[in-house]
Order: structure tokens, then sequence, then C-alpha cells
């Protein structure tokens, strides 16, 4: 099959589109001919190197923590999925990757909604089993104020909405010029950095809940005196969570809470509640560029490659 794997740690330039060893789906696992497959800051974090003292990845390796695509083998056990369903869902935790390519496996998925692309749905469900864990995590519930720093990207965007359809009110930092934007998604914007507070005072007088940090900043100090204290803060993006009290969510091998999410989301969406903003999409041979653009720290939703 074809794939863009590297060979070693590097820039982008350590993408290549080439043969590759062909995945195929073990017990509790489907394969799909993949359409299109999710660039996440992880993909070029590993790719760089700079993960490689916690999360280490075999050469060559395949980057894409999610893909949807066509189903064209089904693992033992699995029921309820059939050769030639439409799904989108998980690369295997465990394996760090492998979407960007002709074939890939997964470890949970859901079906297609048919209100998405190939395109919306290949990037949508690692930030579904994002948001989801962290919103358990929140126990964020109807009625509830919830602050997300960094509402625009990836992850910012999709809890928001999701935490909307549980019935709360949504606040997001972000640019000023991603205000109109995260205004379409039923998100109360503010601009981010020194003096968060004052701003958010008129537009929370009942005060924040509960706070999501999608950014990884520096700012959790701040965002505690927000919320009222560290337990009601999760941060999926500050490696000084402890310093700070704070939980740090991330992904773990094995079931994940977030898995749950991405039936329900498929159902949200075909009700026409949730939908995948793209930031851009690129052709499988440009997964260079994908991953640099992903490296500006500035995505308005998500970037997708296609997969032809
Ligand atoms: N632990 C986990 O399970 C997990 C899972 C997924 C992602 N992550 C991490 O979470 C972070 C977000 O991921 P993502 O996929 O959402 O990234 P992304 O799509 O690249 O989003 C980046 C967003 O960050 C915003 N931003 C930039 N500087 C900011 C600042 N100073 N304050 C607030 N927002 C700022 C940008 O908004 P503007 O353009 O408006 O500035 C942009 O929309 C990354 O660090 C990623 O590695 C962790």
């Amino acid at each position: 099959m074809f794939a863009v794997q590297y060979h070693r740690y590097g820039g982008s330039e350590v993408l290549r589109v080439e043969e590759a060893v062909e995945p195929h789906a073990g017990p509790g696992q489907v394969r799909i001919a993949v359409r299109a497959t999710g660039v996440t800051p992880a993909d070029w974090y590993l790719r760089s190197g700079m993960l490689r003292s916690v999360a280490t990845v075999g050469f060559p390796h395949i980057p894409g923590m999610d893909a949807a695509g066509i189903v064209d083998e089904v693992g033992e056990g699995v029921t309820g999925t059939a050769v030639g369903d439409a799904v989108f869902g998980l690369v295997p935790f465990a394996d760090l990757g492998g979407g960007a390519a002709q074939y890939a496996v997964l470890e949970a998925w859901a079906p297609k909604p048919r209100s998405w692309s190939f395109e919306e749905a290949g990037g949508a469900a690692g930030n579904i089993d994002t948001a989801t864990r962290v919103l358990e995590a929140l126990a964020a519930a109807e009625g509830m104020t919830l602050l997300i720093e960094g509402a625009a990207g990836g992850v910012g965007t999709m809890t928001a909405q999701l935490a909307r359809a549980r019935g709360l009110t949504v606040i997001g930092t972000a640019s000023e010029g991603n205000h109109g934007f995260l205004q379409q998604l039923g998100v109360i914007p503010v601009t981010y950095g020194a003096g968060l507070a004052d701003r958010l005072a008129p537009l929370a007088p009942h005060g924040v809940d509960v706070v999501l940090d999608a950014a990884g900043k520096g700012s959790l100090a701040e965002l505690v005196a927000i919320a009222g204290g560290p337990h009601r803060v999760v941060t999926i993006a500050d490696f000084d969570a402890d310093r700070h009290g704070v939980r740090y969510s991330r992904s773990e091998a094995g079931q994940s809470p977030g898995w749950a999410g991405l039936p329900r989301a498929a159902d949200l969406a075909d009700q026409g509640r949730l939908t995948v903003p793209l930031h851009a999409v690129f052709p499988l041979e440009e997964a260079a560029a994908a991953h640099d653009m992903s490296a500006t720290g500035h995505a308005r939703g998500k970037i997708v490659i296609s997969v032809p």
C-alpha cells in the first residue's frame, strides 16, 4: 500500500509518500480503505522527537491518529459493522498513528454521519474522544458555564459544540479574528491573555463553573482563580498541571471514556447539531505542508489530509 512515512525524527522534510507494510484488522478492530485522516499537534510533536522521553515511535512510522473510510476487513469478535460500511474512528493508541495511508486499522469507530464529508469525518474522532473525556472529567452538566482556553482549534471547537449539546453555556478564548467564527458555533468569545478575569466578568455574571485549558500557554494560575479552585479545571496541554493542582487529561491505551462519544457525536451530526469546521484539507503528497500549518498553532478548526 502507499502511505506517508518517516524513518527518523526531524522536520516535516522527513515525511515521504512511499510503499509501506499493510496493516490488518486484529480482534475487535476493523481495517478501512482510508479517505481522510486528521492532523493533530501530537503528529508533529512525535515526528520532531520532542516527545521521545515519554512516547517513542517505531520506524518507519505513519502519522495520523484518526481517520475515516470504507471498511474492508472486519476483525474477530466485531459485530454490527460490515465490509463496505463508511466509518470514522481512532487508530490504535499503542501505534500512535497510521491514518495517513491507503489502509488503516481502527480500534474504536462509529458510522460516518451522512451530513459529514469524508474529510470532516476523518478529522473528527480524536477530538470527540478528547472532548468527551474532558467533559466527563469536569462532570459537565446542563446549566453550567464552561470556559475553554483555546476554543478555536480542533479540540476547542469540538468540546464547545458537545458542551452546548449537553446544555452548557460556553465561553471561549481566541484571537479577535476568530470571534465571529466562535459565535457561529454558539460560543461567547473573549480574547485570551492577561486580564482575562476582568473581561469575563460581564460575560459570566454568575461566574464560571468549569474550565478546559486546550491551549497550554501558561495561564493555569489565572484559570484556577477564575474557576474558584483547581478541581474545576482540566488541562490537555500544560505539562505544569501538577504544580497548580490541576488534572492533566490524556489518552491512555485501552478502552477510553471518550470512545462512547463517537456514536453519540454521529447522532448529533445527523441531527444537524455537530459540525467539523475545517481549517484546511491537504492531499496526501502535501502531508508536510499540513504538519507545518498545524505547527503555526493557529488552526481555526481542523486540518485534514485527504487520501486518494
Ligand atoms: N492531552 C490530550 O488528550 C490532547 C488531545 C488533543 C490535543 N492536545 C493538545 O491540546 C492542544 C490543542 O490541540 P488542538 O488540536 O485543538 O490544536 P489546534 O487545532 O492547533 O488549535 C490551536 C488553537 O490554539 C489557539 N491559541 C493559540 N495561542 C493561544 C493562546 N495564547 N491562548 C489561547 N488559545 C490560543 C489558536 O487560536 P487563535 O488562532 O485564535 O490564536 C488555535 O485555534 C495542543 O497542545 C495539543 O497537543 C492534547
